[in-house]
């Protein structure tokens, strides 16, 4: 069987109150037409027709991919009309219709739907609800066969009582999909042209119409108002929880978890309250995340450990060793075997090596700094000039003394010392004690200035 899939997303979403196009909007970090596009993917179809109306320049140049054809719907005349600009485009065999603003679908259902598909038969994805409105009503004959779809607006009382629904999500034999295309007629309460109608056609053309329900009702839940796409948020998160608990991760809160990107995880890991994890993020054994961390783009080896209120971007975390609280890992920070970082520690493109220690209050950016080096309190390289970046070079088994300012490009070598509240500017050699402060001076008898009186 091959493939095509066309992803309707050109309508207006007005009831966002929105600047952003609807299927813009994010659930997790990523737009909701994002996530259609990433589980139509997964399908491996060879097109993806994305068809875009309204903000179409926008969601064009945000999604644009070389597997993705975009195709303009003018005016929004109806999802049958919408499906009709896709069809010069399409040559597979069997064409899947998903809803961009529709972003839980999950891949396995689409794989079931798409089993039943024949070119005698269509798979129509249904969902049976308490209270319907608004959904296009499923009607069987005697036998329980499918024989319409009538929407809501156009369906009399009794139809109105059917509980189930069509989510319109389709899929279908493409031989006959011209044909059907060409007799939409827009002759219906809402003088649009309804995909739904090719239902009742494909019957009368001797088709069977086969339905597959979702094991989860949220999934074919579209997002119309904000409302609806915190529920869809909540919701996915949910179900990032559930799946990231199933392979071994204890979450002191899932209703305090974000995923916004992907995440691996291995087994043993603890995660607290509110903890946020974006982009790609890996995670391995044992490893133990306190409350409030934001961790992005980053790699915790087996055993580390970041405590609370702790922000990491772009950073790795070497097996056993620890930041935080309050510490901050920007892009290119790497923390060897067991290094630690303290509290109020900032990290730009730094390697600390194994063992080797950033306790509080200190600034490394562009740092290069060997195993078991210790560095004091209130530390700072002075890595910019205000025009060029230099590096700060530490050996092994260094030890910076408190409040020093490393002026880079400098070096200190394996064992070296700096005394405290020194200003290096000069390489200090293997072993050697750098001391550069002012000598303290003492006067003795001294007279502390007095409030002038006002007269
Ligand atoms: C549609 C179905 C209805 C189903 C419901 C589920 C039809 C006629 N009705 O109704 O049976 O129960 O979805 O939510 O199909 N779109 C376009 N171009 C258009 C019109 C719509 O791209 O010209 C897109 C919209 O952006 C949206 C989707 O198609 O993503 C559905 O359109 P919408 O107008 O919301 O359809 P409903 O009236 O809800
Ligand atoms: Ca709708």
């Amino acid at each position: 069987m091959s493939l095509d899939i066309v992803i309707l997303a050109a309508g207006q979403g007005t009831r966002m109150r929105s600047a952003l196009p609807k299927v813009l909007h994010p659930v997790a970090g990523n737009s909701m037409l994002g996530h259609v596009i990433h589980s139509a993917r997964q399908l491996q179809p060879q097109g993806i027709h994305v068809v875009i109306g309204h903000g179409a320049e926008l969601v064009r140049e945000r999604l644009a991919a070389a597997d993705l054809n975009f195709v303009m719907q003018d005016k929004q005349l109806g999802t049958g009309h919408a499906v009709a600009q896709a069809l010069p485009a399409i040559t597979a065999d069997t064409v899947l219709v998903l809803y961009g603003d529709v972003p839980l679908i999950e891949v396995q259902t689409l794989q079931r739907l798409l089993a039943k598909v024949s070119d005698k038969q269509l798979g129509l994805l249904t969902v049976t609800l308490q209270d319907p409105t608004g959904y296009g009503r499923i009607v069987r004959d005697a036998e329980g066969q499918v024989t319409a779809i009538v929407e809501h607006k156009d369906a009399s009382e009794a139809q109105k009582a059917i509980k189930e629904g069509n989510t319109g999500i389709l899929a279908m034999p493409a031989a006959r999909l011209a044909d059907w295309m060409g007799r939409l007629s827009n002759n219906n309460a809402q003088g649009e042209y309804y995909l739904t109608d090719v239902i009742a056609m494909a019957v009368a053309d001797g088709l069977v119409v086969a339905t597959e329900q979702p094991h989860d009702p949220m999934e074919v839940q579209g997002a119309n108002d904000r409302r609806q796409l915190s529920e869809l948020e909540r919701h996915y998160q949910l179900r990032e929880g559930r799946r990231l608990m199933a392979q071994g991760v204890t979450l002191r809160d899932p209703a305090r978890f974000d995923v916004r990107g992907e995440v691996s995880v291995g087994r043993d890991v603890l995660i607290d309250i509110n903890v946020i994890l974006e982009g790609k993020v890996v995670i391995e054994d044992d490893v133990q995340i306190g409350p409030n961390c934001v961790i992005k783009d980053s790699t915790l080896r087996k055993g580390a450990i970041i405590k609370a209120n702790t922000h990491l971007e772009g950073a790795v975390m070497g097996e056993g060793s620890d930041a935080g609280p309050f510490a901050r890992l920007r892009p290119g920070s790497v923390l060897e075997a067991k290094a630690h970082v303290g509290n109020f520690v900032e990290l730009k493109n730094a390697h600390l090596g194994e063992g080797a220690k950033a306790g509080h209050l200190t600034y490394l950016g562009d740092a290069e700094i060997g195993a078991r080096t210790n560095i004091g309190a209130g530390t700072i390289t002075c890595n910019y000039d205000g025009a060029n970046k230099f590096k700060t070079v530490m050996g092994e088994d260094v030890f910076i003394g408190s409040n020093n300012s490393l002026v880079a490009p400098v070096e200190i070598k394996a064992g070296a010392t700096t005394a405290a509240g020194s200003t290096i500017t000069q390489a200090v050699e293997a072993g050697d004690l750098a001391v550069a402060r002012a000598r303290q001076r003492n006067i003795s008898g001294w007279k502390r200035p007095e409030k002038i009186k006002k007269s």
